[in-house]
């Protein structure tokens, strides 16, 4: 561990007994009590539902402060690094420095090398209706990569370790691509190794065989930023989910499909989908009102999706940056006057002026004006999560190494408050009344 234990300490008061627990500073952001022998002092547990206080690791890789809107990844600000590109990033998350242009070099190849999957893969799609979400596929096929690359699987060596990092980056967009080109019935397209990572997945989604493929360099820039922007964001839920497959010592590969299966929720990843289908059944700009008026109304379960977030209490430092990226596609695309765009402009006016959402500190995320690009690009609504999945293996990957190389670390295992029956005796079954 390397958090410094600070001068302060927290008092616990429980009945008569008073307990001290250290405090722990971090480099930056708030202290942490360290409450790990509280039960074993007190017989009692804390409790935390969905661990909005909790902070269940040590990590070095990514950093929120919710409240400015800051995002960091190993010290950089997200709006510098989106000045690079995104296996620049990748490999500032995974290795911990910015490459210099020796090791970015060699990076880039060795992710090249690993963009290819095993071959018999393109037979294991086949198995799935045509009609099948990508997600449900990508949770299937990135679980199933264990069952091809055994040779990586070894947690406690750090090369294999590395390998099967290397293997994940590479071969998720190939996969996402893959899981693309089989819901639209077209033949899968090869990575081509000559391209970026970006350009790459753009021509394995788009590039149909009986002609040339034509790259677009705004669309294949937009894309990359895109990455860039999903690439981490420290312990949300589909995070916590990798750490805590992986606390059991599962393999690497499934681990990374139990962190899709809960991105998939519309709550998580999945609300750039919901995003876009919101803007399109409000429709047209006057239908506005009727929609915050439902949103406010207590009786309803209606969310403005793509709005609010556990962390932000303020503008999502990537909800600036992709709306930038929203406004450069749709205007390559020739769709500045996208009803859409109209639509989640004057949505965004209007939730920043009306008091329910400023007194909740609800602002535009990520996934506002995510989907309204996506689309733009030529995605499918159903392919949205699955781009989140691409760009966030990176950041999965790095928190998942970091977790194994700790000495340490303990199997997640969270306690519960028990309020279901007490003890009771079985009665047989005939004797039941
Ligand atoms: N629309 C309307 N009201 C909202 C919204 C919203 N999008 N989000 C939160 N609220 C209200 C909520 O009803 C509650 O009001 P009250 O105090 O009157 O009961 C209050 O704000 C606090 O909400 P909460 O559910 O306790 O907040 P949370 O931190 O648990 O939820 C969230 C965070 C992201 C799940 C939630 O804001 C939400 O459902 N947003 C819409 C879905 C979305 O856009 N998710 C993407 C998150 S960014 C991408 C990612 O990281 O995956």
């Amino acid at each position: 561990m390397d958090a410094k234990a600070d001068a302060k300490h927290a008092t616990l008061t429980l009945g008569n007994k008073s307990i001290d627990f250290p405090v722990l500073s971090g480099t930056i952001g708030p202290d942490v009590i360290d409450i790990s022998k509280l039960y074993a002092q007190t017989g009692a547990f804390t409790y935390d539902p969905g661990y909005t206080s909790t902070g269940s690791c040590e990590s070095k890789i990514t950093y929120i402060d919710g409240d400015e809107g800051v995002l960091l990844y190993r010290g950089y600000p997200i709006e510098q690094l989106a000045q690079g590109d995104f296996l620049e990033t990748c490999y500032l998350l995974l290795e911990g420095e910015l490459p210099n242009a020796a090791q970015k070099k060699d990076f880039d190849e060795r992710v090249t090398k690993h963009t290819m999957v095993h071959e018999q893969m393109a037979r294991f799609f086949q198995g799935f209706r045509r009609d099948a979400h990508p997600m449900a596929v990508m949770v299937a096929t990135v679980g199933a990569l264990a069952a091809f690359y055994q040779d990586s699987t070894d947690i406690k060596d750090p090369q294999q370790r590395m390998i099967a990092s290397m293997r994940m980056i590479a071969k998720v967009p190939t996969l996402a691509a893959m899981a693309f080109k089989y819901t639209v019935g077209q033949p899968f397209v090869y990575p081509k190794n000559s391209l970026t990572y970006a350009e790459n997945f753009l021509h394995m989604c788009f590039a149909v065989p009986c002609e040339e493929y034509k790259m677009n360099p705004v669309l294949a820039r937009a894309l990359d930023r895109i990455f860039i922007l999903h690439a981490d964001h420290e312990q949300n839920a589909s995070t916590s989910t990798v750490r805590s497959a992986g606390s059991s010592g599962a393999n690497p590969f499934a681990c990374i499909a139990a962190g899709i299966a809960c991105l998939w929720g519309p709550a998580h990843g999945g609300a750039n989908e919901a995003a876009l289908q919101m803007l399109a059944d409000i429709g047209d700009v006057k239908n506005i009102p009727e929609f915050i008026k439902n949103v406010k109304d207590k009786n309803s379960t209606i969310r403005l999706m793509g709005f609010g977030h556990r962390v932000y209490k303020n503008y999502d430092p990537r909800a600036k940056l992709m709306q930038e990226t929203c406004h450069e596609v749709l205007k390559e695309m020739g769709h500045d006057n996208d009803p859409l765009l109209k639509v989640a402009m004057e949505l965004e006016k209007i939730a920043l002026s009306d008091e329910y959402f400023i007194s909740r500190k609800l602002y535009p995320n990520v996934d506002f004006y995510s989907g309204i690009t996506l689309k733009a690009i030529g995605f499918p609504t159903s392919m949205f999560t699955v781009l989140f999945a691409v760009a966030r293996t990176v950041g999965w990957i790095s928190q998942w190494n970091e977790m194994i190389k700790e000495p340490n670390y303990k199997i997640s295992r969270p306690r519960q408050l028990y309020t279901g029956a007490p003890k009771r005796d079985y009665v047989k079954v005939g004797d039941r009344k």
